[in-house]
């Protein structure tokens, strides 16, 4: 059987998620999985994903709207496969000296679908984003690149070890799995199938 592919899902307001997404779909090819990275409103079902990594930039504490509409939409598949998470946010370096929480909606969902892991990177502000509330934080001097990308290589190599160890668990129990039993009907049957042909083969070999 084929490898699943692997969905890197994210959901970006500015774009710096995007290429936090980028890079760990670049680290899980690197280690040689079948990988797509897609905006979560792109993303239509999950049929033909084995595994996937879902993020989100965080605004005012919270996954962007789309990103939870995408969990809460396919939460039944992801229960199904190995799910790990990503947020990314922070303006300083607080994701850089401690484990920073998924937040609570997100916690939550983790835990229904029992989720691999989390983990929150450092965030990004240009100085020509467009918003209200983000002309108040550039004059405010919240800007400034706090992702970094060492530390998320490092994530998503991790994530593409225990998913390796993961696949091939599966590939060997499915080697493994013992053949079905043959059902009553079908025993019957192939009972018949003997005593009715031994007969004729026997008379079919004495005219020849
Ligand atoms: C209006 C606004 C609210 C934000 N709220 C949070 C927050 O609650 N927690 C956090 O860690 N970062 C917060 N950030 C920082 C963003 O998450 C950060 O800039 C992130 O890298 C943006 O990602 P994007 O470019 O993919 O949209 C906020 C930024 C803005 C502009």
């Amino acid at each position: 059987m084929a490898e699943m592919s692997v969905l890197v899902a994210y959901a970006s307001k500015h774009g710096s998620t995007e290429l936090i997404a980028d890079a760990i779909g670049d680290a899980l090819r690197r280690a040689g999985h079948d990988v797509d990275v897609r905006p979560v409103s792109d993303v239509r079902d999950l049929a033909r994903y084995g595994a996937a990594v879902v993020g989100s930039a965080l605004y005012i504490g919270r996954w962007q709207g789309d990103a939870l509409r995408f969990l809460r939409r396919h939460e039944a598949s992801l229960a199904g496969m190995p799910v790990w998470f990503f947020s990314s946010g922070p303006l300083d370096d607080s994701a850089e000296t401690a484990q920073l929480p998924a937040p609570k909606a997100v916690a939550e969902i983790a835990a229904r679908i029992g989720a691999r892991g989390h983990a929150t990177f450092g965030g990004h502000l240009a100085p020509d984003a467009r918003g209200f509330v983000e002309h108040f934080m550039i004059r405010g001097g919240r800007t400034g690149d706090w992702r970094n990308f060492e530390r998320i290589e490092m994530w998503a190599d991790a994530v593409a070890a225990k998913l390796a160890l993961q696949l091939r668990a599966r590939s060997w129990s499915q080697a493994v799995k013992p053949r079905p039993v043959a059902t009553a009907a079908q025993e019957s049957s192939s009972r018949a199938f003997c005593t009715n042909r031994r007969p004729e083969a026997i008379r079919q070999a004495a005219t020849v």
